[in-house]
């Protein structure tokens, strides 16, 4: 029987997930099935459970689902302990279930295939939610000179700072303490979702500055639309997807597939979707 794979999510129906991993599967001739599977609000883990009793393998959970797929995991990663949340569930042996993140590392990988360089830099985070929670230990591995968080709600980045200060140097806040320049500016916001801009100031970005958003679309969201004029070069969301799912993919077939012309097939679904 051909090894079952699916993303679990609610909605899923616009999830390119099938897509990236059928490209993956057929660039490393492996031989497997990935679909997308629209789970209940109240019924996460008994869809995962139904997924392996139909044979399921593993899957990807994506929203609103990741902190309840970290809750019903046997065994964590670190990163995923870390991150507090779950988007790679890998069934083990006895039926147990193992739990990763790669989102963290998904963004660290497409800020490198860019040649983004973050070691000795400022960077800053905008953002206090769970999103951004599933990025930190990535990116303060990479050993910028500062993480500054930034948030709506203050009191939420100042908790990010504290509960990731001894990996280097983090500080977080409200929008009112922020102050200089930064040499990569990354929106981990939902506002881009309902179109909105977080109140940013105006001289954000140093010399040579990146602005990326974790969200993308087929237009620049709303964040890239203002960083442009500003001086910054651009990126979206689409490479971290591809890269995230490279790294789940690697955990279930332990074969790292090619992710540059997947990227292009990707960035050409959006345009006709
Ligand atoms: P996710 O899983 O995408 O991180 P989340 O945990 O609900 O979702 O977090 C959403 C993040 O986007 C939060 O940082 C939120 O700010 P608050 O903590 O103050 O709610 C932020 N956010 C959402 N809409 C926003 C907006 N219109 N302007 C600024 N920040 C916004």
């Amino acid at each position: 029987m051909t090894d079952r794979y699916c993303v679990l999510g609610n909605p899923i129906t616009h999830s390119k997930s099938p897509l990236i991993h059928a490209e993956f599967a057929h660039q490393t001739q492996q031989a497997l099935e990935y679909t997308a599977q629209e789970a209940p609000l109240d019924g996460f883990a008994d869809a995962w459970r139904a997924f392996v009793d139909a044979g399921g393998r593993g899957a990807n959970v994506t929203v609103p689902f990741k902190e309840e797929a970290f809750a019903l995991c046997d065994t964590l990663s670190h990163r995923a302990r870390r991150a507090g949340a779950v988007n790679t569930l890998i069934l083990g042996g006895n039926g147990r279930t193992y739990g990763d993140t790669t989102d963290g590392v998904g963004l660290v990988r497409d800020l490198a295939y860019h040649r983004v360089a973050l070691a000795g830099k400022r960077v800053l985070v905008i953002g206090a939610g769970g999103a951004v929670r599933g990025i930190l230990e990535p990116l303060l591995g990479e050993q910028p000179s500062e993480v500054v968080v930034v948030n709506r709600t203050a009191a939420k980045a100042e908790q990010l700072a504290h509960d990731f200060a001894d990996l280097g140097s983090i500080t977080g806040g409200g929008f009112d303490t922020l102050d200089g320049t930064f040499d990569v500016v990354i929106n981990g916001t939902s506002a881009s979702l309902s179109g909105d801009l977080p109140p940013l100031p105006d001289a954000l970005f140093a010399p040579g500055a990146w602005a990326y958003d974790m969200m993308y679309g087929s237009e620049p969201t709303v964040f890239l639309q203002w960083a442009g004029p500003r001086g910054a070069k651009l990126l979206d969301g689409l490479g971290m997807l591809v890269e995230q799912a490279a790294e789940a993919f690697f955990l279930w077939r332990n074969e790292r597939p090619n992710t540059a012309p997947v990227r292009e097939v990707l960035r050409q679904s959006l345009n006709y979707s």
